[in-house]
């Protein structure tokens, strides 16, 4: 009988070495620029009460939830978004906590949607939020920071753009044309580009609206400039969202993230829980699905039965940036790189593993990574380790100086021999050399 080998669960992915250091590598981007906006970081649990999540999301989470009965019989779901246990944290410390505050975190998080490119079942998001503003330099921030970031990865202004609506105008828009049922029309609205034409004027119709009514949304929904919008929109709360849109736009401008951002009222958005602005980053010609999402959610924490606490961040997902960043070849190597690694002619392994602590303690600020063999082996082999593992530096522990503390060493980098001490190898680590 043979037995048959396990497999990965669908739409989920195994991190071998090479993969987790790009993984890392995102993370650590995401992080750096992150606190260099002053964000501070902050964790959940991984499931929650499913309760935090049903009819406050809007359908399109709640129908993508994996969900449990636990042993205590209650009802737990593994957390699909940040959004719900960020506004429960918020909600639980809402006199304590010294309001606006900016924070970020880094979730693993799991939807049951079909996987395909770039949707995967479990994938990292890095969310940014500011809490407790109803300020559009709130929204200015984080803008700001997604563009600093993508930048960072080494994409080009034009290569990536956020597109930005807003609930609010769509709003006022639909009460201008005197639309029935805006909870059945956002989420037409939002599959508008994915289902074409025909199936938004039907899901439309089938929500209630005339053909007339369906031709102006359409044509609302393809403005590209402010200018055009305000030919269209002509109440007192319409020109208050459009103003709102003009000053973040010209905050961006001065900053030097004009290039970045743009009038995109085809987004909507399909979570339930966004107010105001809404925005998507895409890549150049939307080839790919959404690099990043969020909004602007200023009753959420109130909608989860705490008090009217406003609020505005995103979603990053780790699946279309690392796609994006590997067609651009952006992508570091996913090769191992060692500082030193320490070799025996005699096989001599108390001496290696002495030296090898002798590096990793000489590190000056930043600690060295040392690798060594882990049994007796010849040189050669010794050597193919070493260039395996990436290796810098190779040190020779009993060498013909090893009595006066001096070691033999070869720099992997240029193929050259010398002599040296512990510093003069650290010092010949640091120089910048150009490989061979
Ligand atoms: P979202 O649009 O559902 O928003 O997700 C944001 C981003 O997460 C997407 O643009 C995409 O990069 C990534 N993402 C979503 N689903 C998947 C998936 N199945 N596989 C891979 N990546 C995915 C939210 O989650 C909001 N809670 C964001 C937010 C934070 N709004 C305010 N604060």
């Amino acid at each position: 009988m043979s037995i048959s080998i396990p497999q990965l669960p669908k739409g989920t992915r195994d991190f071998y070495p090479e993969a987790e250091r790009i993984q890392n590598y995102i993370f650590d981007t995401w992080r750096s620029t992150a606190e260099s906006f002053a964000y501070e970081e902050y964790e959940g649990p991984m499931f929650e009460h499913l309760e935090l999540y049903t009819g406050k999301s809007g359908e399109e989470i709640v129908s993508q939830l994996y969900n449990f009965k636990d042993k205590g019989d209650r009802e737990i779901a593994l957390r699909p978004e940040m959004t719900p246990t960020l506004a429960r944290l918020v909600i639980q410390k809402a006199r304590e906590l010294k309001k606006p505050f900016k924070w970020f975190s880094m979730p693993r998080l799991f939807r049951y949607e079909k996987a395909q490119k770039g949707r995967l079942r479990e994938f990292f998001q890095l969310n940014m939020d500011i809490i407790g503003t109803e300020s559009i330099y709130a929204e200015a921030d984080l803008m700001a920071a997604i563009a600093t970031m993508l930048r960072k990865f080494g994409l080009k202004d034009g290569e990536f753009a956020i597109g930005v609506s807003s609930r609010k105008l769509l709003a006022t828009y639909l009460e201008e044309i005197s639309a029935p049922n805006p909870a059945l029309v956002y989420p037409v609205l939002d599959r508008r580009l994915k289902i074409g034409p025909e199936a938004f004027a039907k899901a439309l119709a089938d929500a209630g609206l005339s053909e007339d009514q369906v031709k102006k949304l359409d044509d609302f929904m393809s403005c590209k400039s402010i200018e055009e919008v305000k030919t269209k929109v002509h109440s007192e709360n319409a020109t208050a969202a459009l103003q709102e849109i003009e000053d973040l736009f010209a905050t961006l401008t001065a900053a030097g993230y004009g290039e970045c951002v743009n009038l995109d009222l085809s987004i909507v958005r399909g979570l339930a829980y966004y107010t105001g602005i809404v925005f998507e980053v895409f890549d150049k010609g939307k080839s790919m699905r959404a690099i990043a999402g969020g909004g602007r959610y200023d009753s959420l924490t109130e909608k989860l039965g705490g008090e009217r606490i406003p609020g505005v961040g995103f979603g990053m997902g780790d699946v279309v940036l690392a796609d994006l960043l590997a067609e651009h070849n952006l992508l570091p190597s996913p090769k191992q790189s060692v500082d030193f690694y320490i070799a025996s002619f005699t096989n001599d392994m108390k001496k290696v593993f002495e030296t090898a602590q002798t590096f990793r303690s000489a590190s000056t600020g930043k600690s060295f990574s040392v690798a060594h063999p882990l049994a007796a082996m010849k040189m050669g082999k010794q050597l193919d380790q070493a260039n395996y593992q990436g290796a810098k530096i190779v040190v020779y522990v009993d060498g013909s100086k090893a009595a006066e503390g001096e070691f033999e060493y070869k720099d992997m980098r240029t193929g050259e021999m010398f002599v040296g001490n512990v510093n003069a190898i650290v010092e010949r680590l640091n120089t910048e050399v150009k490989k061979a």
